[in-house]
């Protein structure tokens, strides 16, 4: 049944339109796309238009979006304040060199919320958020190094990315992680100020964090991260990491780019991390782009204060443009406890159905998550850490069997990150993925059993 889906989308792919446009791109972009995070199998799928929880290819056929930008639009597409706010703000202009009422509106709703973040300063990016929270913590330890999760991933700053992908038998791959380049050429100084840790491994960390403890200024962690398996991080791990880096002097910087969404609070208050900088993005920008810096008033300092100059100068073009503010409040504005919660609720009822299916039939499959976020594996055992959650070739091609199996149903499930929900879904669509999951696991024990005979 798979290799009749796999058949069906090759013969529809000849007609494709999205196809058709993937050749013309690639005339203009190396690798006929413009980021590296786009899905080729065998080719992107271009979008017409956005529809709530849905999207329309340029086929016109309707997929249920469980990618939402990379988890970035917690209301799905189009949503109708955001679209109605940005219209009207338009026309009076959409980035000024001075400051706006906006960006002290959305400062304002975040540092109520947070409660690491007792200051905040925007930017543009993910990326950029967690290179000025490295820098800052640098600027505010006078120290070079930081600590990082293996496997995990935290934008394109050179520093954020070593040690991302470490891999089985390739260098870095000892039991006490070596961070090594993202790519050839790296400075090899870079990787020299970069320490790797392993999720949830406490005795590592306390080796790692001690035997640099005078070099290191952060430590910084996704409290799950996502690419690294989307797991839960242990309460003796978050108790660890607190009272190493606070014995030691050095900083916490908990990237919630993505995890910002486990809660009105964001996700280090939901697992008792009490950092002392935060980086956030994705939902906060309501689908424009978006980063932000905060943290304790005493850190944030070298930003400059009202009497002395920064020891970081912290600028950027488009930093805190009224389009992003505007959409970023009226997005978050909607996302209230009640909001949150059902959210939450969908995501339990979906993840314990997931679980429920693999058990009835035994299948050699797990899932991770928590609150609108969740993550198949092709392991019998829930991953704890990145090494666990590294997928073999075998097991990546069964992935990449499944993501196809979803989109012949009308499902865009990522392949190897973070899937979530938004809050324009309804219980039919958590419907449809779980049929889809069902019919995935009976179709993939027929063909094991085909491939046995
Ligand atoms: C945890 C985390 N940090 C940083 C980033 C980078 O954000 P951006 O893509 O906005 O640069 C991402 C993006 O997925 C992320 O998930």
């Amino acid at each position: 049944m798979l290799d009749q889906a796999t058949n069906r989308l090759r013969q529809a792919s000849a007609r494709s339109r999205s196809k058709h446009l993937f050749n013309r791109a690639k005339a203009v972009f190396p690798d006929g796309t413009t980021r590296a995070t786009v899905e080729k199998d065998p080719f992107p799928i271009y979008v017409q238009r956005g529809e709530g929880a849905y999207l329309v290819d340029v086929d016109g056929n309707r997929l249920l979006d469980l990618n939402n930008n990379f988890t970035t639009l917690i209301h799905g597409h189009g949503f109708e304040p955001v679209s109605e706010a940005v219209v009207d703000l338009l026309r009076s202009g959409t980035c000024f060199a001075n400051p706006t009422e906006h960006e002290i509106a959305l400062a304002a709703l975040l540092t109520g919320r947070i409660p690491a973040m007792e200051r905040i300063r925007f930017v543009n990016s993910g990326t950029e958020a967690v290179m000025f929270a490295v820098k800052a913590a640098r600027a505010f330890t006078g120290r070079p190094a930081i600590a990082r999760i293996e496997g995990a991933y935290h934008g394109a700053y050179d520093w954020a990315e070593a040690g991302q992908g470490v891999s089985p038998g390739k260098d870095g791959w000892d039991p006490a992680p070596i961070a090594t380049p993202a790519y050839r050429g790296t400075p090899p100084s870079v990787v020299e100020e970069v320490h790797l840790l392993r999720f949830n491994d406490v005795e590592g960390l306390k080796a790692r964090l001690s035997a640099a403890s005078d070099r290191i200024a952060g430590v910084l962690i996704d409290p799950m991260p996502s690419r690294a398996g989307l797991m839960h991080p242990e309460p003796a791990f978050i108790e660890t990491l607190s009272e190493t880096a606070s014995k030691y002097g050095i900083l916490i910087i908990a990237d919630e780019v993505l995890n910002l969404r486990q809660g009105y609070a964001g996700a280090s208050a939901r697992y008792g991390l009490e950092p002392d900088l935060i980086t956030v993005g994705k939902i906060i920008g309501g689908g424009f782009p978006i980063g932000a810096i905060g943290g304790r008033e005493e850190v944030m300092r070298v930003f400059g204060t009202e009497d002395a100059k920064p020891s970081l100068p912290q600028g950027g073009t488009f930093s805190a443009n009224p389009v992003s503010m505007v959409a970023g409040r009226v997005a978050m504005e909607a996302m209230t406890p009640d909001a949150f919660n059902r959210l939450e609720k969908m995501g339990e009822r979906l993840r314990g159905s997931l679980r429920a299916s693999i058990a009835s039939r035994d299948a050699p499959y797990s899932v991770t998550g928590a609150a609108s976020l969740f993550r198949i594996h092709p392991k019998r055992v829930a991953p704890t850490e990145y090494r666990d959650a590294y997928l073999s070739a075998e097991e990546a091609s069964h992935m990449r069997r499944m993501s196809r199996h979803f989109l012949e149903t009308g499902i865009l499930l990522p392949y190897g990150a973070a899937a979530c929900l938004s809050t324009v879904m309804v219980n039919n669509d958590i419907d449809l993925i779980l049929r889809a999951f069902d019919n995935f696991l009976d179709a993939d024990s027929q063909s094991g059993k085909d491939r046995v005979r």
